[in-house]
Parts: C-alpha cells; sequence; structure tokens
C-alpha cells in the first residue's frame, strides 16, 4: 500500500519536472567520482529526487549525503523515507547550511532546488553561507547547482522581473556569486553553464522559464 502510494507520488513528480530532470540529471550523471565513500553532497531532495538515486547509484554513501528540507510536511515525510542524514527539525536552507558546515564542512557538490523565483533575502543568505563557512563548503573541484524559475511568484513581484528580466535575468544567481567571491575572496568558479527550459502553467495561464546554474570550481 505504502509502496503503491510511493510509486503514485514520484510518477506524479516527474511528470511536473520532466523539463528540469531533462537538464540536471545528465549534469549529476556526469559528475565524475573517484572514491564514493569521500564524496560528499547537500541536497534539497524533497522524498522523489532524482539525484538521490542518481547519487546512490555510484556508491556515495548515505551518511555522505545531507538533504535540507524548510517544510514541516515534507520534511516529516522524507524523515520516513530517506535514509540520507537530516537535521532535527526543518529549517531553511541559510539555518540548515550553519549546522551542516560543523558536520560537512567540505562538499563535492552543493545542489539548491529553489525552483522559485531568486529573492534576495530568502536565497542570497545562502549563497553567502556556501562561501564564507570554513572558509568554503565547495572543495577544489566540486560543483554548485542552483535553479531558480521565473513567474513563479505573485504578480506584482512577476512584473518586476520580467522587467529586470531585460536587465539579463537569467544571469541574476551569477551575479550573486560573482559578488559574494569579491566580498570574500574566495577562489573563482573555473566554469559556468546556464541551462534553461520553460513550461506552460495551465493554472497561471503563463509560460514558466526556468533556469539552472551550474558552476564548477
Ligand atoms: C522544487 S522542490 C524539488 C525537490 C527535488 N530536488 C526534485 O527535483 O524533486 C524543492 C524542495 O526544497 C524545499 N525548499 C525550497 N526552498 C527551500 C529553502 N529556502 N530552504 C529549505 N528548503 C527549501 C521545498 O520545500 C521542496 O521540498
Amino acid at each position: 500500500m505504502i509502496d503503491r502510494i510511493f510509486a503514485t507520488s514520484k510518477r506524479e513528480r516527474d511528470r511536473r519536472h520532466g523539463g528540469k530532470d531533462a537538464e540536471t540529471c545528465p549534469i549529476i550523471q556526469g559528475i565524475r567520482i573517484r572514491k564514493p565513500e569521500e564524496f560528499h553532497a547537500i541536497l534539497m531532495p524533497n522524498c522523489y529526487g532524482p539525484e538521490l538515486d542518481i547519487l546512490k547509484d555510484k556508491g556515495i554513501p548515505d551518511k555522505n549525503i545531507w538533504a535540507i528540507e524548510r517544510e514541516r510536511e515534507n520534511f516529516n515525510k522524507m524523515k520516513r523515507v530517506l535514509s540520507v542524514r537530516m537535521l532535527n527539525r526543518p529549517m531553511d536552507v541559510s539555518e540548515a547550511l550553519d549546522h551542516i558546515w560543523t558536520l560537512q564542512p567540505k562538499n563535492d557538490l552543493i545542489y539548491l532546488d529553489f525552483y522559485s523565483q531568486p529573492n534576495i533575502l530568502r536565497h542570497f543568505p545562502a549563497l553567502c553561507k556556501i562561501f564564507l563557512l570554513g572558509g568554503g563548503m565547495i572543495k577544489p573541484g566540486g560543483k554548485l547547482i542552483l535553479t531558480f524559475g521565473r513567474n513563479r511568484c505573485h504578480p506584482h513581484v512577476r512584473d518586476l522581473n520580467n522587467a529586470m528580466g531585460r536587465l539579463g535575468w537569467r544571469h541574476v544567481p551569477e551575479h550573486w556569486v560573482d559578488l559574494v567571491i569579491e566580498m570574500t575572496g574566495h577562489q573563482g568558479y573555473k566554469g559556468l553553464k546556464i541551462h534553461e527550459y520553460s513550461s506552460f502553467s495551465h493554472s497561471q495561464g503563463l509560460v514558466l522559464k526556468f533556469y539552472i546554474t551550474e558552476m564548477d570550481f
């Protein structure tokens, strides 16, 4: 019964996130891992994020993977079904990083699947912590992946963002990281790619645009 509920929810998730998976799964699949036991990751996978299965298939031990979640209902469900590491209560990513860095300070992959509109109050502090805590939480050779979605917000914010978009909205996450790197003196990224895809929201009657920023350090 539980398995059937799980399979149905996963199918529904896969249907909604097909566009994103087509971009992000090959990135994670493509990470070369020589010693799985030395590979460390921080994710926001909810219960069904394919990033978990990909890393597990590559032999990464559960104890090397942290799953962050801020919503109580998701968090409780994840605690029941996931075997990776989780904090003892739901937390925003920015607060979660304060705890995780003391336990797993250096990481090969940090994948923050925000999916929502970039928001300086919500998202920028987390980026600062990634580059500040312990001199930086990404190992040399490691990867940072950020996903954001445009138009996934209240109409008045959407209009402002659409106006900003004409000035290069897709580059907002990259500008933020550049700023943090400049502020902290952290080593810059060696490579950056922006992947994008669109989907149509029938409920909002809008084209939603998604950007995935991939940075190699
Ligand atoms: C877009 S979902 C994607 C989950 C998974 N990566 C997948 O592809 O199915 C992102 C998850 O992270 C959580 N989340 C979003 N923003 C967060 C934040 N600022 N701090 C902690 N969790 C957050 C959401 O509640 C949600 O469960």
